[in-house]
């Protein structure tokens, strides 16, 4: 059986047999756009977009059988003259054949933050093939660097093949026309290796003339070009034969020279380097490179960054180097396996960032974008690790926010670019409003920027109206993709603006319960099947969060000398209500109409200012209003709160008549988030959820209930099998926020056992099954899916930094509010964090001597000098470069 460990404070680690377990991806990756999987037997597949994929693209169920990928052959005679060929990445039929019995490779991974090694051991041939791969943080081209090393006692002559086959196409092309899109290769070969340019690009943007050259090319030890390729896959298999025995090297087939051309063909990287004589215990490298051009490449002088086995090493220690400056938070603990998850943790939002919610091998959704709430999320952690451009994303994001509250779901490359929907109609997500201001509010926070809030920025126009319920017929692309006033000029509003829109249309927009409709689904995606009656209370509790936030916000801008807030006049219609009328939904839902009607095509343009004191007034009400009815009308007699209604309008959670259990978490998150739970409810919360969703088998905290039906009035989640994603599995995302909201509310205790319980579960890898780090979730078998690109990751890391060891902003200043538990503490009592903090890398250490379970920061110094648990920025400020050191005594 594989085995798991970390070998150092980088969570470097490192895997016996990898092999022997399924599904193992680990993402490499460049800043510039190449993304790459590598499995143990260097499967997984590499690309720049949807549209041009370099390897053939992999989903999950490929990498057990998909060998149209990378690998590298070894030809050498034994003692009695006879043949001999060995895969030294392990993925030959005969290596297959032998798995799982003595006669078996040895191997093992060892890998870090963007690198990836795979050694693997022939006793009977007496070699060692170590294949290390990385992609430099600057280019599109993966290195694999492929060391042979002679164990046996006598010289041994080796012949290396290098053999990737070339996809180089759109992923679409994987079934639609994979035949006819090879038609469109044109394959060439130079002294370096193969290039294959296609014509053309068939995708779904029609039939565009194609500009990118996929290329494999490589070098053995100082610079010795290859002797012979092998540029199209009949030249490589041979007629009949297959990846995993090739006829070129079984049977010794002529390679092609410089110069030759193929067209029309599926076309591989093929390689043969002369043969080389290797005296025992030493060895022979190779450096192959295969990448995708875009014209912005110098890729002679690409090869020449890399044409030695030296200078190749040299790009994995950059490389190495590069990603862990960037991940710059490091936690110290009791527990080290826990610090090293949380290393892998703090990389996540940097994969994602890279990667999108696209392209791993679970991830065979998407065209490379990231959603709305993506967006917001992602944000969470650039706060907290590198801020420096997190101003000017935030401010471009809300120009994706309609008038009417709703936003843009399209979402272009580049940083607020945004893409209006043709096609008709599209959905909407009612939670989609309730992230920003959480986003914000953590930036205000960590750097006391409370200007933002006065940037202005336009409002998003497409055809879409009413939100969602109607088509602005009047308007087309020609008029632009902003809200123009009927003197036909754009309308910039302050970003405090954009946030009123969004959360006041969510408050208006009630279905019977006066509980904020579900549309096309909140948060859970897969709730997509209630848009008549469906209503979740789960994010009406968020939004009365909102609400209570947004008059919060407002207090500080009057303490700073704000009196009034400028809006454009139609807005005002969804202020200064009587709250009498909070009470009838169908008023509610009759003024929100009344505007987005006002706003459907254009704004008046003219603008009115409303006393602040009195927008904090409405806004107190406003939540005021939900607090009531959501305590009044939404807790369960059976101890939690409910979450839903469905399309029948009938309340989803509870315990029924036949004395099934229905309950979701994603409620309880949100009523005590919100405050909406008191602590006494909290209290019974945790324990029908301990009762009824806890599973420590598969790593905690469950999203729902089992709830034995196939509804057809909530959402497609309900297909799933029991386990699986949204039905019911522990959905990491949930649980953290379920962790954060209890920390939010100080049960620290119950906080740490979510997250904990997370943790626990990814590093039992023989549980686990994946490399370390947090996967969106764990299936049935406890196995983590749907690794590395997750949400989730943001949210982790923001609960472990700011909550657990509580350090946070608070409008620029820092302070620490740490919420360990005592088992956190090491035998000296303490637990260290480092960050940036204010541009400064800073250190904070907490002692606690004693273990305390109940304690306050009795004392601080920073850099030796005393200090307050809230530390001014200024003081931050006036550090030098390298930053500084807080000790904090808890007592
Ligand atoms: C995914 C999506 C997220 C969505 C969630 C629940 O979670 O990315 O937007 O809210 O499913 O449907 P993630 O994979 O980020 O953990």
């Amino acid at each position: 059986m594989s085995r798991f460990e970390f070998i150092n404070e980088d969570a470097s680690f490192r895997v016996e047999r990898p092999e022997e377990i399924s599904y193992l991806y680990f993402p490499i990756a460049s800043e510039k756009g190449l993304k790459s999987s590598v499995t143990p037997l260097l499967g997984g597949d590499a690309k720049i977009s949807q549209n041009s994929f370099l390897l053939e693209p992999v989903s999950s169920e490929n990498l057990h059988n998909n060998r149209s990928t990378r690998n590298f052959w070894v030809r050498l005679k034994d003692e009695g003259g006879r043949d001999h060929v060995w895969s030294a990445a392990g993925a030959s039929a005969a290596q297959e054949a032998a798995r799982f019995t003595d006669r078996q490779d040895e191997s093992e991974v060892t890998a870090g933050l963007m690198w990836h090694r795979i050694q693997r051991e022939e006793k009977d041939l007496g070699l060692i093939s170590r294949i290390t791969s990385y992609v430099p943080y600057d280019a599109n081209v993966e290195v694999m660097i492929v060391r042979i090393i002679n164990t046996s006692s006598r010289p041994q002559t080796i012949e290396g093949f290098a053999a990737i086959p070339i996809y180089g196409r759109s992923a679409d092309n994987i079934r639609d026309h994979r035949n006819v899109t090879s038609m469109l290769h044109r394959i060439r070969v130079d002294e370096n290796g193969v290039f294959v340019k296609p014509t053309m690009s068939f995708d779904e943007r029609g039939h565009q003339l194609n500009h990118l050259t996929y290329y494999v090319t490589g070098i053995m030890e100082d610079g010795i070009l290859p002797c012979g390729f092998y540029p199209t896959v009949q030249n490589w298999i041979g007629e009949g034969g297959t990846f995993t025995h090739p006829r070129a090297v079984y049977e010794d087939l002529p390679p092609a020279g410089p110069g030759t051309e193929a067209a029309g063909t599926e076309a591989v990287g093929g390689l043969r380097f002369a043969p080389v004589t290797v005296e025992p215990g030493l060895s022979v490298d190779y450096v192959i490179l295969s990448g995708i051009d875009d014209g912005s490449e110098d890729l002679a002088a690409l090869r020449e960054r890399f044409n030695t086995p030296a200078k190749a090493f040299g790009g994995l220690s950059i490389v190495q180097n590069y990603w862990q400056e960037k991940a710059n938070v490091h936690f110290k603990s009791a527990d080290p396996a826990y610090d090293c998850f949380l290393r892998w943790v703090s990389f996540q939002p940097m994969l994602r960032r890279v990667f999108g919610c696209s392209f791993l091998p679970h991830h065979d959704y998407g065209r490379g974008g990231r959603g709305w709430r993506d967006l917001w999320q992602d944000c969470l952690s650039l706060i907290l690790m590198d801020p420096k451009d997190v101003r000017s994303m935030i401010v471009a994001n809300f120009g994706g926010v309609r008038v009417d509250g709703t936003n843009a779901t399209i979402i272009g490359d580049g940083v607020g670019e945004f893409i209006a929907d043709r096609n008709g109609i599209s959905r909407v997500w009612m939670d989609h409003a309730y992230w920003p201001l959480g986003t914000v509010r953590l930036y205000i926070d960590q750097t006391g920027d409370l200007d933002v809030l006065m940037e202005q920025m336009p409002y998003f126009k497409d055809a879409m109206a009413m939100r969602g319920f109607a088509s602005d017929e009047g308007w087309n692309l020609g008029q632009g993709q902003q809200l123009k006033t009927k003197a036909g000029e754009v309308y910039k509003g302050t970003m405090l603006e954009h946030l009123l829109v969004q959360n006041l249309c969510a408050f208006f927009e009630v279905g019977e319960h006066n509980i904020i409709r579900l549309r096309g689904a909140d948060w859970n995606d897969a709730l997509d099947m209630a848009p008549d009656k469906g209503e979740s209370v789960a994010f009406t509790y968020a939004y009365a969060e909102n609400l209570r936030e947004l008059a919060a916000l407002l207090e500080i801008l009057k303490d700073k000398g704000l009196k009034e807030v400028r809006m454009f006049k139609e807005l005002r219609s969804l202020i200064g209500l009587d709250p009498a009328v909070y009470a009838q939904a169908w008023r509610k839902q009759e003024i929100l109409d009344d505007y987005a009607k006002m706003v459907l095509h254009e704004i008046s343009g003219e603008t009115e200012a409303v006393d602040i004191d009195k927008l904090i007034q409405d806004l107190t009400a406003k939540a005021r209003s939900m607090f009531a009815l959501l305590r009044a009308q939404e807790w369960l007699a059976e101890g939690w709160y409910n979450s839903y209604y469905d399309n029948h309008a009938r309340r989803v959670e509870g315990i029924f008549g036949d004395g099934s259990v229905r309950m979701m978490l994603t409620g309880q998150v949100f009523a005590i988030r919100s405050g909406v739970a008191t602590d006494e409810q909290v209290r019974s919360i945790v324990e029908k959820a301990d009762e009824y969703l806890y599973d420590p088998s598969c790593g905690g905290y469950r999203l729902s209930t089992d709830f034995h039906e196939l509804k057809m009035d909530m959402g497609r989640m309900f297909g799933f099998a029991y386990g699986e994603k949204e039905n019911g599995a522990v959905f990491s995302h949930m649980t953290v926020m379920f962790a954060s909201a209890l920390y939010k509310r100080g049960f620290n205790r119950e906080g740490y056992k979510a997250l904990k319980a997370l943790a626990d579960q990814a590093n039992d890898f023989e549980k686990s099954r994946i490399y370390p780090g947090l996967p969106e979730y764990f299936d049935q078998g406890g196995r983590g899916v749907y690794h590395y690109l997750t949400g989730s990751a943001s949210w982790y890391l923001l609960a472990v930094l700011t909550q657990q060891y509580g350090i946070g902003g608070e409008m620029g200043d820092l302070c620490l509010r740490p919420q360990l538990v005592p088992e956190q503490f090491d035998n000296d009592g303490k637990a260290t964090v480092s960050f940036v903090f204010a541009g400064k890398p800073l250190t904070v250490i907490y002692h606690n001597p004693e273990k305390k379970a109940d304690y306050q920061v009795a004392s601080v110094t920073l850099n030796k000098e005393k200090t307050a648990w809230r530390i001014p920025r200024a003081a931050i400020e006036a550090l030098p470069e390298e930053g500084g050191v807080i000790e904090a005594l808890l007592g």
